[in-house]
Order: C-alpha cells, then sequence, then structure tokens
C-alpha cells in the first residue's frame, strides 16, 4: 500500500519583518544578513497568534485543498516545537478547532527542523501497513517565541508560519510518500537548542558543517535506496534554513540550482514548517507540477537528520 497527496495548504502571518527593520533595532545590516544566509525577510506571528492558531488555518486550506472536511481524515501528525502550551498536542488542539466528531488520533512529533520528515516518516509506515486511510500533516512553527532580542546572530534566522499535506492510502507504491529515511544523533543535542530561558542557542559554525554533510547523505541515501539519480528527481526542497547551506548541499550532491526550490529569501527558518511551506509555495505558484517527484532533505536540532520522497 502506498498514499497519494490529495491536498495542501499554507499559513503565513500578516506580519513581515525585513532585514532593514531588523537594522534599526539591532546591530545589523542587510547585506551582512543576505551575503551569509540569503535571508531577506520573514513572517512573525502577532502576540496573540499561536502555533495551534496558524496550524489550524494551513489545516483548514489543505482540508479544502483536497474538497473534505476533518472527520474524512483518520490521523493528525503535527511537526512543532514551539506550541505555548505543554499539553495537550497541537494535534489534538486542531481538531477540536476544526470541530471534528470522529475521535481520529491525533499526536505531535518533536524533529526541530526534520519534524516534517518525521511526519512523513510516520505516515509512510501507516499507510504501507494499512493501519490509516487519510493522513494529514501538518508543520506549524512560532520560532519568534525563542528569539533572543540581544543574540544577533540568531535573532535574524528564523520566522513563523504553518503548512498541511494530507495524503490518502493508495495502491500505487510510486506516488505520495514513496519513500523515507530518518535518523538522529543525541550526542550532539547541545549544538543547537532552545535553553531553560526558552532561547534559541547555537554553534553556528558547528551547524554550518554537520548541516552541509548530513542533508547531503540523507539525500543520497534516498536516492541509492529507490535506485534513482539526481537526473531523476524534478525538484528538490532542501529544509530552507539558510541559502549557503543549500548551495553547499546542491554542489555535494551534484545537484543544479534549478532544481532547487528556495524560500529561505522570504520565510527565513520556519523549522518543521519549512519544507511543506516552500512545498505549497512551489504548488502554488505552478512551479512544481502535480506529478513530479520531489526529494526533501532535512536538518535540525536533536540533532536529526532525514530525506522524503514524494510524488506530489
Ligand atoms: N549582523 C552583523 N554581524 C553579525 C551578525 C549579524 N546579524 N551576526 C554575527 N555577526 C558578526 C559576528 O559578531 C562576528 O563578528 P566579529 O568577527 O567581529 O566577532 C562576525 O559577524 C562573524 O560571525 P560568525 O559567527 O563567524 O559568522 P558566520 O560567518 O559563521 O555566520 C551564521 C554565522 C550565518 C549563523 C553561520 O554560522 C551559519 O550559517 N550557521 C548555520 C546556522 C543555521 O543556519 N542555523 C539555522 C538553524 S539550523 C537548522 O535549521 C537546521
Amino acid at each position: 500500500m502506498g498514499s497519494k497527496l490529495i491536498g495542501y495548504g499554507a499559513y503565513l502571518p500578516e506580519r513581515i519583518m525585513t532585514n532593514q527593520d531588523f537594522s534599526k533595532i539591532m546591530d545589523t545590516s542587510d547585506e551582512w544578513i543576505v551575503s551569509r544566509t540569503g535571508i531577506r525577510a520573514r513572517h512573525f506571528a502577532g502576540d496573540s497568534e499561536s502555533v495551534v492558531d496558524m496550524a489550524v488555518n494551513a489545516a483548514q486550506r489543505a482540508l479544502d485543498n483536497a474538497g473534505i472536511t476533518i472527520n474524512d481524515i483518520d490521523l493528525v501528525i503535527v511537526a512543532n516545537v514551539s506550541a505555548e502550551l505543554d499539553f495537550p498536542s497541537v494535534a489534538c488542539q486542531v481538531l477540536g478547532r476544526l470541530g471534528a466528531t470522529g475521535n481520529a488520533p491525533a499526536f505531535d512529533v518533536r524533529g526541530a527542523c526534520t519534524g516534517l520528515v518525521y511526519a512523513l516518516h510516520c505516515a509512510r509506515g501507516f499507510f504501507s501497513a494499512g493501519m490509516h486511510k487519510r493522513i494529514m500533516m501538518i508543520g506549524a512553527e512560532k520560532m519568534s517565541r525563542f528569539i533572543d532580542w540581544g543574540d544577533r546572530t540568531t535573532a535574524v534566522l528564523f520566522g513563523d508560519g504553518a503548512g498541511a499535506l494530507i495524503f490518502e492510502q493508495s495502491v500505487s507504491g510510486y506516488s505520495g510518500i514513496i519513500d523515507t529515511v530518518v535518523m538522529a544523533d543525541g550526542n550532539e543535542f547541545d549544538m543547537l537548542h532552545g535553553d531553560e530561558n526558552h532561547k534559541i542557542t547555537m554553534n553556528g559554525p558547528e551547524t554550518y558543517k554537520k548541516a552541509v554533510q548530513l542533508m547531503p547523505h540523507a539525500a543520497q541515501y534516498i536516492m541509492d535506496h529507490a535506485g534513482i539519480v539526481a537526473d531523476d528527481v524534478d525538484w528538490i526542497i532542501p529544509h530552507q534554513a539558510n541559502l549557503r547551506i543549500i548551495e553547499s548541499c546542491a554542489q555535494r550532491l551534484d545537484f543544479p540550482l534549478n532544481k532547487i526550490l528556495i524560500t529561505v529569501d522570504k520565510h527565513a527558518n520556519t523549522s518543521g514548517a519549512s519544507g511543506v511551506l516552500a512545498l505549497a509555495y512551489g504548488l502554488d505558484n505552478g512551479i512544481i507540477k502535480h506529478g513530479q517527484l520531489v526529494l526533501y532533505p532535512a536538518f535540525g536540532s536533536g540533532l536529526t537528520w532525514g530525506a522524503a520522497l514524494i510524488r506530489v
């Protein structure tokens, strides 16, 4: 049993914070941020706008796109690390806010920037075991909650947003979530983490080095496992952390830059929402076409890393 993509949706908060806006409140410049990261702007949620609010907006758009209601979904998985409430899960709150009455199970995965790949990995397993018919996966993050406004190196890197994907069980193994791989190395947990004061703490150069090794490693693993080469892939959507990381990964994999979808300039790093926001942007703008093969490698705090191969 495989799956097919039947709906997607994205939500970005209204407030846009440009690099120029940052340069008015801290010692930084558009030139520094663009040259080191490729980021030009990011969306920030309003003070009273929560991770759940953004997840609900993205989920409703995905349901509308698929032409179904929440009661047609029999599992909800939300990738996030930034929920305001410690419990219950964002996934349960989304079910409630969308008026679900069917008692479908719902849970969160905390894979940080690799969170959506972890969710896709779970979904692939559930589909192949025949356990669920329609799974909604949401990546939703309010990373602005964790910004240390006294640390200009990390403050400029992150943004907020949410995206949702709905997959349905299918007999074809060559559509939907074709393959996934996920890995973790807990020995490096403190390289990038939210500290006890809920602030982002990061060793930037080490994070950079690990990202450019591990994302290509996961992407190559998936291609080898699927018996395909770079030429067979239509689009690569790497986790959108930093343009220099993305370009270095592309070079290591021998992927031409024109096959790489970039949204980090507009959204910055939205952690677990980054890949799905990029995919939705590609589909909405006719860049990615239905039926195309997309490779989605990601890397994040944990350390976690992995990749998913999806026919959209
Ligand atoms: N504006 C201006 N100057 C700055 C800024 C800023 N926002 N931030 C740092 N600087 C200064 C530093 O103070 C330092 O100045 P100094 O030489 O006078 O001490 C100088 O710039 C260089 O600092 P470095 O930290 O060496 O900068 P580097 O070139 O390593 O770039 C960066 C920093 C962009 C964070 C880089 O390490 C990087 O890309 N790391 C990967 C991190 C990343 O993308 N994390 C996202 C989360 S990871 C994930 O999603 C998987």
